[in-house]
């Protein structure tokens, strides 16, 4: 029922996100399920596919800055932040443009919108082939771990969703860093690191507080759940406990042992699945460096280890 589509049907792809249905396909952060964003039907299906609360906005993806002046209004400093890093992991939440004709099923009635520029170039090939902004949120059940490759995609998806477009592993491996607000703030931290941000605004960026109201739903508690449980900055395991190490450390999974954040990051959700697949019970982390992309793994390891909900 999904159909699994290589590098060379980009042009069938293209066509089923314009006809309205639904494409998973790769960025070089995790894979996207996307839907032409101009249309409410088929992004109703993104949120029915996903089973995602109504309320979570989503990411538009277009190909260049020039498009997305199309649907957001860019002030100085968004700009600048665009200028650095699009294409890149980085997306910007700012004021929505009038007439764009961007679904309010996307922003979930907010005024603003969150955008991207996806860097790899089946992404920019796949945009460009649509002319539409494309809304993406990560390819997985809601609250699940986002894929990396399009076999987990296809693990959550397959048979909801009409076709997934494989480009092989994602190679940055954890989801876009969020920047949006007045001031800018960090929303999420993600594939950019925050040093390389601040270093291109020239100030501080304040860390939005997830215990605070929800402006970026994906600060919900438990967002990137395994079905282990998960403890953090583990320097030794129980005997219930498999390690899930970082560094020089003795333990099957490694997200890496030469301690690089660029490779642990591009690690992580597989192994999270990995570790799920092998039927471990309780996940042991080895402690991660809140520096760099570090502080991005260390979200997403917090949210794994969060209490459920039901
Ligand atoms: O790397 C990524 O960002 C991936 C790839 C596919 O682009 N996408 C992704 O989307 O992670 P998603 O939907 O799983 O997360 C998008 C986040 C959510 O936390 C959502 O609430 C937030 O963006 N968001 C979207 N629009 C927003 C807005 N107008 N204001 C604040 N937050 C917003
Ligand atoms: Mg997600």
């Amino acid at each position: 029922m999904t159909e699994r589509l290589q590098r060379s049907d980009i042009d069938k792809a293209a066509g089923i996100v314009r006809r309205g249905d639904l494409l998973a396909f790769p960025t070089e952060t995790v894979y996207g399920l996307g839907a032409d964003a101009t249309n409410s039907r088929a992004v109703a299906k993104v949120y029915e596919a996903k089973g995602r609360p109504s309320f979570n906005p989503l990411i538009i993806h277009v190909p260049s800055l020039e498009e997305a002046e199309k649907f957001g209004i860019f002030d100085a400093e968004a700009k600048a932040l665009a200028q650095a890093f699009w294409p890149g992991a980085l997306t910007l939440v700012v004021p929505m443009r009038d007439g764009g004709g961007v679904s309010d099923l996307v922003t979930a009635g907010l005024s603003s919108v969150a955008i991207r520029v996806p860097d790899l170039p089946l992404a920019q090939k796949l945009l460009a082939r649509v002319g539409r902004p494309v809304a993406a949120p990560s390819a997985n059940p809601s609250g699940l771990v986002s894929p990396t490759t399009a076999a987990h995609v296809l693990d959550g998806l397959e048979g909801r969703i009409d076709a997934v477009l494989d480009g092989g592993a994602c190679s940055v491996g954890v989801e876009s860093t969020i920047v949006g607000g007045t001031p800018l703030r960090l929303l999420r931290p993600g594939g950019i690191p925050r040093e390389a941000i601040e270093a291109c605004l020239g100030r501080n960026l304040e860390l939005h507080d997830p215990g605070g109201t929800i402006s970026a739903p994906g600060q919900l508690a438990s967002h990137y759940a395994p079905s282990a449980s998960v403890r953090l900055n583990a320097e030794n395991t129980f005997e219930d406990e498999t390690l899930l190490g970082f560094g020089h450390v003795e333990a099957d999974w490694n997200l890496s042992p030469a301690g690089d954040l660029v490779e642990a990051a591009a690690n992580l959700f597989a192994m999270l699945r990995d570790m799920d697949a092998a039927g471990v019970d309780t996940i042991a982390v080895s402690p991660v460096p809140n520096t760099g992309l570090g502080l991005a793994i260390n979200d997403r390891l917090r949210r794994a280890a969060a209490p459920r909900a039901q």
